[in-house]
């Protein structure tokens, strides 16, 4: 099977070798298909946005293996890691983390600049992934100037903007009403079944949770449960 993430036995500690020395995640270990939507729940504190900062390759694993699409991360520096991040994943946070004062347009062609893609070539990508997420007219708007759901929307099409094997997504829904979490819900749905897009998804919302494909709870740093979503019964 296509294992796009792989982790085995992964741990996380913060304040390592200091008196107040803190194990977060206990050894979790996880394997997620190549055009899988995952969804991973638990309580506030469990060790969820941890889990997925070292999925996303923002953070290191104290210990424990790691592999997106079959490399063994672990030796890589930091240079190397942000190549993979840049190429390989896409990200979505529930407060949108677009930068301030830059349009939309801008916003979506940043990490295309950083990929080293053209300025003709990354405009129009750009423009073409904002109307796909229905933001087109809004293009030349500042993040100060949309509301939260179109805020979101344009950091979707960021996410996309170098066709990343991987989506993940933290709490993305979770400063919108429910309306507009529904249209974010939407997209990812399509990304993932049109575009074959590997989805990790954190959120508090059970009902989110059930229209993926697996859902994975998390409890104080340990996986306690994984069942089948009830949409795809
Ligand atoms: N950089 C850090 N240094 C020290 N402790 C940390 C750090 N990051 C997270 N923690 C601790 O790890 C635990 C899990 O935090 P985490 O942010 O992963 O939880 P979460 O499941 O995402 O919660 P929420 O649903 O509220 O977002 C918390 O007790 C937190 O204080
Ligand atoms: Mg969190």
């Amino acid at each position: 099977m296509d294992s796009v993430i792989k982790l085995r036995d992964i741990k996380k500690s913060f304040y390592i070798g200091k008196p107040n020395e803190l194990e977060i995640l206990h050894g979790i270990s996880l394997s997620v298909q190549k055009g899988e939507f995952v969804s991973i729940v638990g309580a506030s504190g469990s060790g969820k946005s941890t889990l997925m900062n070292v999925i996303g390759l923002l953070d290191r694993p104290t210990d424990g293996c790691y592999e997106i699409e079959g490399r063994d991360v672990a030796g890589a520096s930091d240079q190397e890691l942000s190549l993979i991040r840049n190429r390989k994943i896409g990200f979505v946070f529930q407060t949108y983390n677009l930068i301030a004062r830059t349009d939309a347009l801008k916003n979506v062609e940043l990490p295309m600049m950083y990929a080293g893609v053209s300025k003709k070539v990354r405009a129009k990508r750009a423009a073409e992934l904002l109307e796909v997420v229905g933001m087109k007219e809004r293009m030349s708007h500042t993040p100060d100037e949309l509301s939260g759901g179109q805020k979101q929307r344009v950091a979707i099409a960021r996410a996309m903007a170098n066709d990343p094997a991987i989506i993940l997504a933290d709490e993305p829904t979770g400063a919108l009403d429910s309306k507009t979490g529904r249209t974010v819900m939407d997209l990812f749905h399509e990304l993932n079944r049109n575009q074959g897009k590997t989805i990790v998804l954190i959120t508090h919302s059970t009902g989110l949770a059930e229209e993926t494909d697996r859902i994975i709870t998390i409890s104080d740093g340990t996986i306690t449960g994984e069942r089948a979503g009830s949409w795809n019964l």
